[in-house]
């Protein structure tokens, strides 16, 4: 039997949590579920936001599933430290637009791998303090950003592996080179080593490098271009934001961050602390992350029912919670996907 570690965390995360479990247990799956803690209110309660206890099970564990968590305490965040402990070294985030969604692109369809152990995210930060009149002041804060040569290859052959399997025309690297030598340097370098490899095994793929500011940009004017954009930490995590804008928003769009041995899937958005408690936030962002976790476990079957089970809803527009433009709940979104699957399995 599966196990599957399920972290819900904080405001709407508990809440696309309990609509995406609804979905997988109405399948023929054989999954043992345990439930793991992490985030603000778990800190409240015992001065931690991520338990030892936490990483033993998602390490133990087939997959974990992650809602959100609000990140206002602690020094280091519960789910970039969930990602380095499990190794899950790329952040896929695909962009894809729906019939029936009023977005500002129709047809989109790409996808971003963001380097996920390493960058601005290493978490390695300090203060420096001096003593004035009694008081410290601070005079200097330092955040490290750490790029290696080993990390960037391994990010930039998973996103060409990724563009032959799924038939993707395009691999873009996205960085700021011409300020960042050095770091940004050895990314942008070992891109190109990886696409001559690849250029090898496939010439048709189209591979080009842009910087992130340029990218902000092209991403609103000239989005179609696109069809793998491979980055570091903070870019990824950024225009996977404005991404998701482009498409209906961050109640759509899923997450998975994958390595050699784990799997870890999660909703783009975080905690939605102006949604919260109100059962009002989309749990399709949460529910595609799931029909992406049932892909890694080989159950590509039920990841491909769901994914036509929330096309199918999203076209009929019969329901749609607030930041669809309608009135509808959490549950009866998850309610209307769990029926739609019914009738295509
Ligand atoms: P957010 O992603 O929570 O919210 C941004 C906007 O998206 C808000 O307007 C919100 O209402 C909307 N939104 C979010 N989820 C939605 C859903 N399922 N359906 C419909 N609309 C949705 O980001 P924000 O407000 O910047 O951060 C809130 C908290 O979440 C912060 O404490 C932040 O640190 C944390 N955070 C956690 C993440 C994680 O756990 N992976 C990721 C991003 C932020
Ligand atoms: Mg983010």
């Amino acid at each position: 039997m599966k196990k599957i570690a399920t972290i819900g965390g904080d405001g709407v995360g508990k809440e696309v949590m309990e609509a995406g479990l609804t979905i997988l247990e109405s399948l023929d799956l054989n999954f043992d579920y345990i439930e793991a803690h992490a985030g603000d209110e778990y800190f409240q309660k015992t001065g931690l936001t991520i338990p030892e206890e936490t990483v033993k099970i998602a390490k133990n564990s087939s997959a974990t599933l992650f809602g959100a968590i609000t990140s206002t305490h602690g020094e280091k965040s519960p789910i970039i430290t969930l990602r380095k402990e499990l190794d899950v070294f790329a952040n896929l985030r695909p962009v894809k637009s729906f019939e029936g969604v009023n977005s500002l692109f129709q047809n989109l369809d790409f996808l971003i791998v963001r380097e996920n152990t390493e960058g601005l995210y290493s978490q390695i930060e300090s203060l420096e303090e001096k003593k004035e009149k009694e008081k410290f002041k601070t005079i200097k804060s330092i955040a490290t950003r750490v790029i290696t040569k080993r990390a960037s290859e391994k990010i930039c052959n998973y996103a060409f592996k990724k563009a032959i399997e799924e038939d993707r025309k395009r691999v873009t690297c996205v960085h700021k080179a011409n300020v960042l030598k050095k770091t940004d340097g050895i990314f942008k370098e070992a891109f190109y080593n990886i696409a001559k490899d690849y250029s090898k095994i496939n010439q048709n793929i189209v591979v080009n490098d842009y910087y992130i500011d340029a990218t902000a940009m092209y991403l609103i004017t000239k989005p179609q271009e696109f069809g793998i954009i491979v980055t570091s930490n903070l870019y990824g995590d950024i225009i996977s934001d404005e991404a998701a804008g482009l498409v209906g928003g961050l109640g759509l769009s899923p997450s998975a961050n994958v390595g050699d041995n784990n799997g870890l899937f999660e909703p783009v958005h975080g905690s939605g602390p102006d949604i919260a408690g109100q059962n009002i936030a989309n749990p399709i962002a949460m529910i595609l992350s799931i029909a992406m976790m049932l892909d890694f476990l080989k159950e590509k079957y039920y990841g491909d029912q769901i994914r036509l089970a929330v096309e199918n809803v999203l076209k009929t527009k019969k329901v749609a919670t607030p930041d669809l433009g309608g009135n509808s709940k959490t549950m009866d979104m998850a309610d209307a996907i769990k029926n739609e699957l019914k009738q295509l399995i």
